[in-house]
């Protein structure tokens, strides 16, 4: 069918044609926002979940929503390479800005303007034209105490100016722990004096465990639904509905092969919708046209998001992950990739932290490890060689 009509949509962050699936979450943060615009108390949450299963998609919803809930709102994609205080900085002052134009009497906005002054000073963030000058009160550089008042500060802005603020943060795995930890300190503090500030974060499953120290709090103050591939019904409404509009329909057994070739990963559904769309003539879409596209939406990824993230690896870090594979989809005994590499825990461990780093792996739990991106273990099996089996020089332990 013509290309000029494809409906799906696969990309990072792209907005699905349907967004089936996930009306419980969307449910669940409308009533935050709803809540905490009624100056009652409301659960932030950070969503963990694979690679393409649609936190970003989710974010940006949510965005949405505050925004028509008259919400100031603030989006950040985490990059592992900058302090957060550098990357939060400009965001708040776009925030203190939009604040600024709800007049209201009162010195809160000033203050709220020098907190966020002393605040750049101390962490050496340049705002635009956010003068720094002497600042009345210089922040301490401790990132905890600092982010604090400024939660705080603006928070009481935006109490006063009968709004509220809504941070959402992307990629939130890429925070470093202390700066985690602080910016749950922070809102901590802003949940204890009922701030009308509400954080939405995304991020990869191992996010729970780097909460660290910080962690006794974290687990009380926020929800961490767990985000996955949608259930068998969802997944079809995702492939079908957006064809429909088109008067476009799959066969049942179409869209059961599909469900089970993309094991209901929402990503993979938009990729698999778009082939499916391209392989068929003319409506109906039939098992024949799916089981092609199947073939060839394996293909392009093999030669797009999974060459590419295969390329970011090291030599040794290729091996590891190869070794993975070998284990199956789900997430394995770090002990076993050790045993096949011919390494022991303790050498192997270093190779499995890189991996983590790079967002490649994620350790579900003690002594787990698993792909982020899902069907990757496939990819490793079609892309390389398996491992010769290895003898260890000492036993591999747990
Ligand atoms: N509920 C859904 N129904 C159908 N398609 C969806 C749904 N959610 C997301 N998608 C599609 O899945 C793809 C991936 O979504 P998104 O980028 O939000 O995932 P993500 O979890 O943020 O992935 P990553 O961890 O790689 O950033 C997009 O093409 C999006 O359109
Ligand atoms: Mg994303």
């Amino acid at each position: 069918m013509q290309s000029a009509q494809n409906p799906y949509n696969p990309g990072a962050g792209t907005p699905p044609p349907e967004l089936a699936g996930r009306d419980p979450l969307i449910a669940q943060a409308r009533l935050a926002i709803e809540r905490v615009r009624n100056g009652r108390p409301a659960k932030s949450f950070v969503m963990l979940g694979l690679r393409g299963v649609g936190k970003t998609v989710l974010l940006n919803e949510f965005e949405q929503i505050a925004e028509q809930h008259g919400c100031q709102t603030a989006m950040l994609e985490t990059d592992p390479d900058k302090p957060l205080a550098q990357q939060l900085a400009p965001q708040l002052h776009r925030i203190l800005l939009r604040l600024d134009r709800i007049k209201k009497a009162g010195s809160d906005m000033q203050a709220a303007f020098n907190s966020l002054r002393a605040f750049a000073a101390a962490f050496k963030v340049q705002l635009g034209d956010l003068e720094f000058g002497l600042v009345p009160n210089p922040a301490t550089g401790d990132l905890v105490v600092d982010l604090t008042d400024l939660f705080v500060a603006i928070g009481e802005a935006a109490k006063k100016r009968d709004t509220a603020v809504v941070l959402l943060i992307d990629e939130i795995q890429y925070i470093q722990k202390g700066d985690l930890g602080a910016l749950i300190m922070a809102l901590h503090k802003i949940s204890q004096r009922q701030l009308p500030v509400l954080l939405f974060g995304g991020g990869l499953p191992q996010l729970a465990k780097l909460a660290g120290d910080a962690k006794s709090y974290a687990e009380r103050l926020f929800d961490y639904p767990s985000v996955g591939p949608l259930d068998a019904i969802s997944a079809k409404q995702a492939l079908a509905t957006p064809a429909l509009r088109d008067k476009v329909k799959f066969s049942d057994d179409a869209l059961d092969y599909i469900v089970a070739q993309t094991g209901g990963y929402p990503f993979f559904l938009q990729v698999w919708g778009a082939h499916c769309w391209e392989a068929a003539p003319a409506s109906p879409i039939t098992l024949t046209h799916a089981k092609k596209a199947s073939e060839q939406a394996v293909a392009a990824l093999d030669e797009s998001i999974f060459k590419v993230r295969l390329a970011r690896l090291t030599d040794r870090q290729k091996a590891y992950a190869r070794a993975m594979a070998e284990l199956g989809p789900e997430p394995a005994n770090s002990s076993d990739v050790a045993r096949l590499l011919g390494l022991t825990v303790a050498q192997s461990a270093p190779i499995r932290d890189e991996l983590i780093k790079k967002g490649m792996a994620y350790s579900p739990e003690r002594g787990l490890i698993g792909f982020t991106v899902p069907k990757f273990d496939e990819y490793m099996r079609r892309a390389m060689p398996a491992p010769k089996p290895k003898r260890t020089s000492r036993p591999a332990k747990a």
